[in-house]
């Protein structure tokens, strides 16, 4: 802030709003060069070729008013790789930002940036990252809102893809789980720069492939189609990126109570036998928690990567973070 002379007397001159925040609310509006930019520089702190120079006292915002376990912690490891402080509540519920008392996202934003550099968010409702965007000076970072986006865990998703993978073109990539979760959703965004040779759905019986995603990739012309046994996908696909088949607690608030059912249909589960059975290559990958959708038996297989996946994903926040902090 600087003094500035008005008639003689001393006045505070406030900060404009800054006009360059880098909001990462959607991996719909990423760019393909972010997406490389973002993989890179992941790359380069994995391996210790990239150094953070952030001013002392940099501090990021954690707002979780859903729970979490790994999008929580991820970031708060990551800032702290970085030599920032992370600041925060695990349970935004506990807070004076809330329905209770009736602030709402957007003053919570207006606040917040007024005493952090960035804001990482979690939020039982579609659009409350977009929400607390609106009046917030520092870039805010969706952290998974509702049933819409998830785009960090996209990018980590994509990441450890390509890692193992080399190449995700003209790879057949399946999906297991329920195909509406915000993870899909924000992965399915990416995979339309990388032009896999099909996508591969492997939903519950009752659940629908959502409108919005089938449209992604037959606007991107990816070839697509939808089975209804897993041991299909582990004969057929490069990769499965699995997913719980019971995914209802996703829009639930922080204080819910809501258990979930956990019962997958012995079709779609994958086990240590199924893998054997089809003598599968198939890569598998999951964002977790799981519930009973790979069994515990297929974790020391070679083709289990989703613990790798966790691995990665660290130095995946700490390009998103530098990239939104520069
Ligand atoms: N993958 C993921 O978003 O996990 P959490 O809900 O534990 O953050």
């Amino acid at each position: 802030m600087s003094l500035v002379m008005v008639d003689g007397a001393v006045s505070h001159r406030v900060p404009r709003q800054s006009v360059k925040t880098k909001h990462l609310l959607s991996a719909e509006t990423l760019t393909p060069d972010y997406v490389d930019e973002i993989c890179e520089l992941a790359e380069n702190f994995e391996f210790g070729f990239a150094e953070a120079n952030h001013p002392r006292g940099t501090a990021v915002a954690l707002l979780f008013f859903q729970p979490s376990t790994r999008t929580r912690l991820g970031f708060e490891v990551a800032t702290a790789a970085l030599g920032c402080h992370a600041v925060g509540l695990d349970d935004m519920s506990g807070s004076r930002s809330n329905a209770r008392t009736g602030e709402t996202l957007e003053d919570c934003g207006a606040v917040i940036s007024n005493l952090c550099d960035a804001i990482v968010i979690r939020h039982h409702d579609v659009g409350a990252a977009a929400k607390i965007s609106t009046r917030s000076r520092k870039p805010v970072i969706n952290a998974g809102d509702g049933w819409n986006e998830h785009p960090t865990q996209a990018l980590i998703d994509l990441h450890a893809m390509r890692r193992n993978l080399g190449s995700i073109k003209g790879r057949s990539i399946a999906f297991g789980g329920d195909p509406r979760g915000r993870t899909v959703r924000s992965l399915m965004h990416l995979l339309r720069y990388e032009l896999p040779g099909e996508v591969v759905f492997c939903p519950p019986a009752h659940v629908a492939v959502p409108e919005d995603i089938l449209n992604v990739l037959s606007m991107s012309q990816i070839r697509c189609r939808v089975i209804g046994n897993i041991s299909d996908a582990l004969q057929q696909c490069d990769a499965i990126m699995m997913a719980p088949y019971d995914m209802s607690d996703i829009g639930e608030e922080a204080s819910s109570d809501y258990i979930s059912p956990r019962a997958s249909p012995e079709s779609h589960v994958i086990t240590a036998e199924k893998i054997q059975e089809t003598d599968s290559q198939s890569l598998l990958f999951h964002p977790l928690p799981r519930q009973d959708e790979i069994h515990t038996d297929c974790d020391d297989l070679p083709n289990a990567r989703y613990f790798e996946q966790v691995r990665l994903s660290k130095y995946v926040r700490m390009a998103v973070l530098d990239h939104a902090l520069r």
